[in-house]
Parts: C-alpha cells; sequence; structure tokens
C-alpha cells in the first residue's frame, strides 16, 4: 500500500544541511496498522509527510497504492491525495468553523452537493460519536472530541490510507486510549490502512500490527509488533520495550533478594502462543526440584500473553540439566542469571 525504497531527505541549510531521513525503505500492506517510533528528531514527522507529498523527498521512491507519488502530474496528485487522510498532534481544526463544517470542509473544495455533505458529515459525526455536536465551534471541545472531529475530517473523502502524526500525543492516558479505539474501528471498519508516528511505545502495543523504530533518519529495527516487542535487537529499541514490559527485576527488590550459592536462577522468555504446558507444576514434579518465582511480569501484546519469568530452581546437578531438557524441547527460551 505505501513503500518506501531507499528514500532520502535533505533540510538544505545556509550552514550545514540536515539529513532528516538516511536509505529509508519499508512497505506498509494494506490493512496494517504501522507505527513508527523514534525519539524527537528522528525523522518521523518528515517521513509521514512524505506520503501525502507535504514534503517532498530529495532522492529514492515512494510508491502509494502502486504508483510513484513522484511521477505524477499535479492533477493526478490530487486525486491521489483524496486518498490518503491526515490528523496531528494539535487537530488542526479551523475554530471559526462548527464542527459540522470542519468535517464538511474537504467536500465543500470538491464541490459535492449539500445533500451529499450533509448525509457524509452526518454519517462521520456518528462513528466517532459526536452527532449532537455540529453545531459546536472547536473551543467549545475537549481535546479528544477535538481529535475525533479531525478523525471525521480526515475519513469524509473515504482515504484508504490515514496518516497519524502523534495524534495521541497532546491526550491524557484515558482519551488516548479512547482515540486508539476509535483509530482501530476506523482500521477494521472500513478497511482504512494506518500509518502512525509516536514516541510512545504503548501506543503502538496497543494498537499496531508492526512497527518500525527510527533513529537520527534511519530505520534502525522493524518487524511485527510481537517480534520487537519480545527481541529488540538495539539499544534504542529496548529502551522502547522497557517502557511498557518490565523484563527484569528492579535493583531494589534485588536486594531484597538472599543469596542462595546452592540454587540456580534462570530467566524464562514466555510466549502465550507456544507455552501451554504447566511448566511449574511439571519442573517440581518431574524433576523433584524446587522453584521459586523470584519475579514475574506479563503483558499483552497484540491479544497474546507475553512475559518474562524468573526462576530459582534448587536440586541435584543433573536433576537441573533435566529441568532445562524439558524447557528446551518445549522450545522456551530460557537463560541463567544472577539474580
Ligand atoms: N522544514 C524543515 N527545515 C529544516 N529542518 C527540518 C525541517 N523539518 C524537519 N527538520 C529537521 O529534520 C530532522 C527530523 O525532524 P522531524 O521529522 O520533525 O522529526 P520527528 O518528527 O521524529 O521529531 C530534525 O533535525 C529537524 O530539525
Ligand atoms: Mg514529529
Amino acid at each position: 500500500m505505501i513503500e518506501f525504497k531507499n528514500v532520502n531527505k535533505i533540510f538544505k541549510q545556509k550552514k550545514s544541511d540536515i539529513l532528516a531521513l538516511q536509505d529509508v525503505s519499508f512497505k506498509v500492506e494494506a490493512q496494517d496498522i504501522f507505527g513508527v517510533i523514534g525519539y524527537s528528531g528522528a525523522g518521523k514527522s518528515t517521513l509521514i509527510r512524505l506520503v501525502n507529498v507535504l514534503e517532498e523527498k530529495t532522492s529514492g521512491e515512494i510508491i502509494v497504492d502502486g504508483h510513484d507519488i513522484n511521477q505524477y502530474s499535479k492533477k493526478k496528485l490530487q486525486n491521489v491525495k483524496k486518498n490518503i487522510g491526515m490528523i496531528f498532534q494539535h487537530f488542526n481544526l479551523l475554530n471559526s468553523k462548527t464542527v459540522f463544517n470542519n468535517v464538511a470542509m474537504p467536500l465543500i473544495l470538491q464541490g459535492k452537493s449539500k445533500a451529499n455533505i450533509k448525509s457524509k458529515v452526518n454519517e462521520l459525526l456518528e462513528f466517532v460519536g459526536l452527532e449532537d455536536k455540529g453545531n459546536q465551534y472547536p473551543n467549545e471541545l475537549s481535546g479528544g472530541q477535538k481529535q475525533r472531529v479531525a478523525i471525521a475530517r480526515a475519513l469524509v473523502t473515504d482515504p484508504k490510507i490515514l496518516l497519524c502524526d502523534e495524534a495521541t500525543s497532546a491526550l491524557d492516558p484515558a482519551t488516548t486510549d479512547s482515540i486508539l479505539k476509535l483509530l482501530k474501528r476506523v482500521n477494521e471498519q472500513f478497511g482504512v490502512t494506518i500509518l502512525l508516528i509516536t514516541h510512545e511505545m504503548s501506543v503502538i502495543q496497543k494498537i499496531c500490527n508492526k512497527v518500525a523504530v527510527m533513529e537520527q533518519g534511519r530505520v534502525i529495527e522493524m518487524g511485527p509488533v510481537l517480534d520487537v516487542f519480545s527481541h529488540p535487537q538495539t539499544t534504542t529499541a529496548k529502551n522502547f520495550v522497557s517502557t511498557v514490559i518490565t523484563t527484569d527485576i528492579s535493583t531494589h527488590l534485588q536486594k531484597l533478594i538472599p543469596e542462595d550459592k546452592e540454587a540456580t536462577d534462570i530467566k524464562l522468555y514466555i510466549d502465550g502462543n507456544k507455552v501451554t504446558h504447566a511448566i511449574i507444576y511439571d519442573l517440581i514434579t518431574r524433576y523433584t526440584v524446587k522453584v521459586n518465582i523470584l519475579f514475574a511480569s506479563m503483558s499483552d501484546i497484540q491479544g497474546i500473553p507475553v512475559g518474562y519469568l524468573t526462576l530459582r530452581i534448587q536440586g541435584e546437578e543433573q536433576s537441573i540439566q533435566n529441568c532445562y531438557q524439558y524447557l528446551t524441547e518445549l522450545n522456551i527460551e530460557f537463560e541463567e542469571v544472577s539474580a
């Protein structure tokens, strides 16, 4: 649906050029909710703005819906842009217009009939839960309601793609959740492909199926959300993951665990898709070891329980080896740790 091929973007400056994007390549498939995460200045906004040509690439290709958008004439580009809606951190509504007219604006600009506009706008206001707010002005609404208006406006031309630039970054956690649920409905009910950028891993965790991690203009890691969350490779990705999944015992708790030279501590990675056995019960009953849980943390990633479990095992060396063999046979990832 959207493909970046070796995309570079340089902002020419008087003193030195800014390399905002460097050799960026990845593909967003139809129906994806694709998240791009990175710290401030990583190049996320520049990247997303290339898709609807708010910004022009310096080199590389950007393929949208099968066509290289930079090869289009101005007129054809207008048609492509109709297929792409966008929402922003600060909503970008017209404060002098009513909610109804804000949502209607893209259709008014297209010269659609009044009856046509009325039914489409009302349909979308109902979809975003603001059917009773049409006559109010943006200033009379909360942040979450403003973003709902912006979402209705972005959808009024029936786009195939929705771009979201930090759409929940100005909202409180509860409102963020309600907007993310709404975006998920946009994706599911209307089949809209969503490309969103954020600096919050919890946003990715809640609605994305794929994620790319950006740093200094480059994509440094990418893949299905479950893969990146369970096996982050780079320090930056690890840092982002650690904001939503606790993988290790905190140093404070660590101090409270008595040292035991006789025991072996192991850390297990639990993928709820794979782990169906009663592991602890099996370890204790089959291999006559004592098992204590030192630490456990589970998270919901894409509806799959995923987490880490640190166990302290006491027993004969052979019994411990048998435990390891059992875990290996079940394909459970684990490592010895010093708790
Ligand atoms: N219009 C512009 N002119 C000059 N530099 C820009 C412009 N837009 C972005 N940049 C620079 O490009 C880099 C990436 O910015 P941006 O894409 O906004 O990052 P992010 O959205 O990840 O915070 C930054 O160094 C920023 O200062
Ligand atoms: Mg930005």
